[in-house]
C-alpha cells in the first residue's frame, strides 16, 4: 500500500452546489473548474445528470459537461454523478466517460433521493453497465450513501454495506465509494466498515465520502487513510449537502484535507493556497453562502520565522 499519497477527488460543483438555493451561473461553474485544476486538483467531479426538476442546480450539466471537457488537460480526470440510465445516457452524450452512479444502503433514503427501491436502483445500475456495448470506454463506479446512517433509518450494518459491495462487485464495479451522507459516522466505525470494505475487496478502489456535520471528518478522513483508502472525496470551502436527506451539512473542505496530509508528510499534489483562491472566488460571487472551511477561516499556522529551542527555523511544508 502506498502510505506517502493519497489522492483528493474534488466534488464542490457536485456535492457543494446541489443544495444551494441561488442556481450559480454557468461560466462561474467553469470557472471555479478551471481553478480547482489549477490547483493541482487530479479528480473533479463537476455536475449530476439528474432530473431539472428535482435539482434545478444541473439544468446545464450538458454544456457544464461539454466546457469542461474541452479544457481538461491529461492526467485530470472527471466525473458526473448519474442516479438512472437517463442520466447516463446524457452524461455519455455530452462525451463524459466516467459516471458515479449513486444509490444508498437505506431504502428509505434511496426513495427519497432516487424514488427507488434498492432492488429497483440495482436493476437500473444494470441497464447502465449494458451500455458498454455501444461505449466500451464508459466507466461506472458506484457511490453509496448513507453508510454510516440514514436520516430516517439511523444506523447501517456493516453488514449490510458488505451485501450491497458483493452485489456491484459481481457486476464488474471496481471503483466503490462509502459516503457518510449526513456526518452520523465516528472515526471507529469508519475504521470498521473501511477495514472490511478494503480487506474483503481488495481489487476495488474505495473511496470514501464524508460530510463534517458535526466536525468529525477530518478524523473520520484521517481513520479511512489508516484502514487504506487511498481516495477522499472533499469540496472547496466545505460545501455540500443532499438536499433529500434532513439534517445533512457540508462535506469535509478540501483544504481542509489537504492541510490534514501534507501536515503529515503525505502528498497530495495540491496547492493549499490555489485552493483557498478558489473558496475566496466563489465567497465574493456568492457572499451570502455559509461556508464551512478550517483552514479558510483560520489560515495555514505562521511557522516561518518562528525559532525552535535549538535556534533552526521551523518550517511548514
Ligand atoms: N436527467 C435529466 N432529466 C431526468 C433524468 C435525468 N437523469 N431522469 C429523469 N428525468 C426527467 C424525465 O425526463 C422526466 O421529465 P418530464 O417530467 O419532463 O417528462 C422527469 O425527470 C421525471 O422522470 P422519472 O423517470 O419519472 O423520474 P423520477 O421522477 O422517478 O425521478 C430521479 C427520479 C432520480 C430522476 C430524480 O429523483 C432525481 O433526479 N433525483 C436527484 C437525486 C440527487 O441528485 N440527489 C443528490 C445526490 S446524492
Ligand atoms: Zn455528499
Amino acid at each position: 500500500m502506498d502510505n506517502s499519497s493519497v489522492i483528493i477527488r474534488d466534488v464542490m460543483l457536485r456535492d457543494g452546489l446541489q443544495n444551494l438555493k441561488t442556481v450559480i451561473p454557468t461560466e462561474v461553474k467553469i470557472e471555479l473548474f478551471r481553478m480547482i485544476v489549477a490547483s493541482g486538483v487530479r479528480h473533479i467531479e463537476f455536475a449530476s445528470f439528474v432530473s431539472p426538476k428535482a435539482v434545478p442546480q444541473f439544468a446545464d450539466a450538458s454544456q457544464v459537461a461539454r466546457a469542461v471537457l474541452a479544457i481538461t488537460p491529461a492526467g485530470v480526470e472527471v466525473s458526473a454523478l448519474i442516479p438512472n440510465l437517463k442520466g447516463a445516457q446524457l452524461a455519455l452524450d455530452n462525451g463524459v466517460r466516467r459516471l458515479a452512479f449513486v444509490m444508498s444502503v437505506s431504502e428509505s433514503h434511496n426513495i427519497s433521493n432516487v424514488r427507488r427501491s434498492t432492488a429497483e436502483s440495482i436493476d437500473e445500475l444494470k441497464k447502465i453497465l449494458a451500455l458498454k456495448a455501444t461505449h466500451p470506454d464508459m466507466i461506472v463506479d458506484v457511490g453509496m450513501a448513507t453508510v454510516f446512517g440514514c436520516p430516517f433509518e439511523g444506523k447501517i450494518s456493516p453488514k449490510v454495506v458488505l451485501q450491497f459491495t458483493q452485489r456491484f462487485y459481481e457486476l464488474g464495479i471496481r471503483g466503490m465509494s462509502v459516503a457518510d451522507t449526513v456526518g452520523f459516522g465516528n472515526p471507529k466505525e469508519i475504521r470498521e466498515v473501511c477495514r472490511l470494505c478494503v480487506s474483503e475487496f481488495p481489487d476495488v478502489a474505495f473511496s470514501i465520502h464524508l460530510h463534517n456535520t458535526r466536525g468529525l471528518g477530518p478524523a473520520n478522513a484521517f481513520a479511512a487513510y489508516e484502514s487504506g483508502i487511498r481516495i477522499m472525496d472533499g469540496a472547496v470551502g466545505g460545501l455540500g449537502g443532499c438536499p433529500f436527506a434532513p439534517g445533512a451539512r457540508g462535506n469535509t473542505a478540501t483544504e481542509d484535507l489537504v492541510y490534514l496530509f501534507e501536515s503529515m508528510g503525505i502528498k497530495t499534489g495540491i496547492d493549499v493556497g490555489a485552493l483557498l483562491e478558489v473558496a475566496r472566488y466563489f465567497q465574493r460571487v456568492t457572499p451570502d453562502i455559509h461556508f464551512s472551511s478550517s483552514i479558510l477561516e483560520a489560515g495555514l499556522p505562521n511557522c516561518l520565522g518562528a525559532i525552535t529551542k535549538d535556534g533552526t527555523e521551523q518550517k511548514w511544508s
